[in-house]
């Protein structure tokens, strides 16, 4: 294994033109899209991430808190407070997993409201079903399996639409975040919480050296996939900047737009809000 590892290189970090490839409109030009460093056939990504996350469901939440040092649950509930959500609300939780986010949800909207946990991987969701968090407010939990880029819910149906650390899993991210729009209500607001490059060059070094040599050991010797977690770092150095993802939801019809960086960068949240009055048509057209 050392051996192995010897022989990596730690990659950088994408330019513009690199990270455009993740983009719709390249995908729909080359028919080809990434899953990290991987390029396949577009039709074969949502089979990856399929295989990927039923690697990893049953171990997905004790990996998360070790190898984030527990930090993601401050993200996560911070993230879910920016959201501001109010007693009774209907919130969505795009690509959900073992629902962390929702929980949050949950606690803020109160028995009245409703939080959808929406995966395509049935392992993910059925992991988080059973723990006591989610247990505690399974009457407002509800768990749908599907794929984010076809919600399976009617136009104008929440107040809130979440995605954490999903979104860049989608093969069509513009058509993710078309789908969340439509199914908002006039007013209803977005939240998407990312991973991202640290702003600090030194800080970004040593994060980097951990992303390349300790995640993928540490997956390797307790998860039983070290491929599995060079494959999440390098999504993440294929992802949008937040500027770009800003004008993404922009271009999605979302307005009021703003993001705030977390720990010096390693993730971001973005927030957005649909207008009370449509651009004529913005989901179709520039999705
Ligand atoms: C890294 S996990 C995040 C889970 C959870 N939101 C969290 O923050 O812990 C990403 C999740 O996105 C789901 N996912 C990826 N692509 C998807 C798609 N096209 N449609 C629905 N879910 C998807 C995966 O199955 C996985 O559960």
């Amino acid at each position: 294994m050392l051996h192995q590892m010897k022989r990596l290189r730690i990659p950088g970090w994408f330019g513009r033109s690199e990270r455009q490839k993740m983009m719709d409109e390249h995908i729909a030009r080359s028919g080809t899209a990434y899953f990290g460093f991987r390029e396949m056939a577009r039709a074969e990504k949502n089979k990856a991430v399929q295989a990927h996350f039923n690697r990893v469901a049953a171990k997905y939440d004790f990996m998360n808190s070790l190898l984030s040092f527990g930090i993601h649950h401050f993200w996560k509930r911070k993230a879910v407070r920016i959201l501001d959500l109010r007693p009774g609300q209907q919130v969505l939780d795009v690509c959900g997993g073992t629902g962390d986010l929702s929980v949050y949800a949950a606690r803020r909207i109160g028995p009245d409201g409703d939080v959808f946990v929406y995966d395509m991987n049935r392992r993910m969701m059925e992991a988080g079903r059973s723990r006591p968090g989610n247990r505690h407010y399974r009457r407002q939990l509800h768990y749908v399996q599907g794929d984010a880029e076809r919600l399976c819910f009617a136009d104008n149906r929440f107040e809130a639409a979440m995605v954490g650390f999903g979104i860049r899993n989608l093969t069509h991210l513009k058509k993710g975040f078309s789908e969340m729009y439509r199914v908002l209500k006039p007013g209803g607001k977005v939240m998407c919480l990312e991973f991202s490059r640290p702003v600090n060059p030194l800080f970004r070094a040593l994060y980097d050296g951990y992303s390349f040599y300790f995640m993928p050991l540490l997956g390797s010797l307790l998860a039983g996939s070290g491929n599995s977690y060079s494959c999440l770092s390098e999504t993440i150095r294929m992802f949008a900047t937040p500027d770009e993802l800003k004008a993404i939801l922009g271009a999605v019809g979302f307005e009021s737009v703003s993001y705030k960086r977390l720990t010096n960068g390693i993730a971001a949240i973005h927030l957005g809000r649909k207008p009370f009055s449509f651009p004529a048509e913005p989901s179709k057209d520039k999705a």
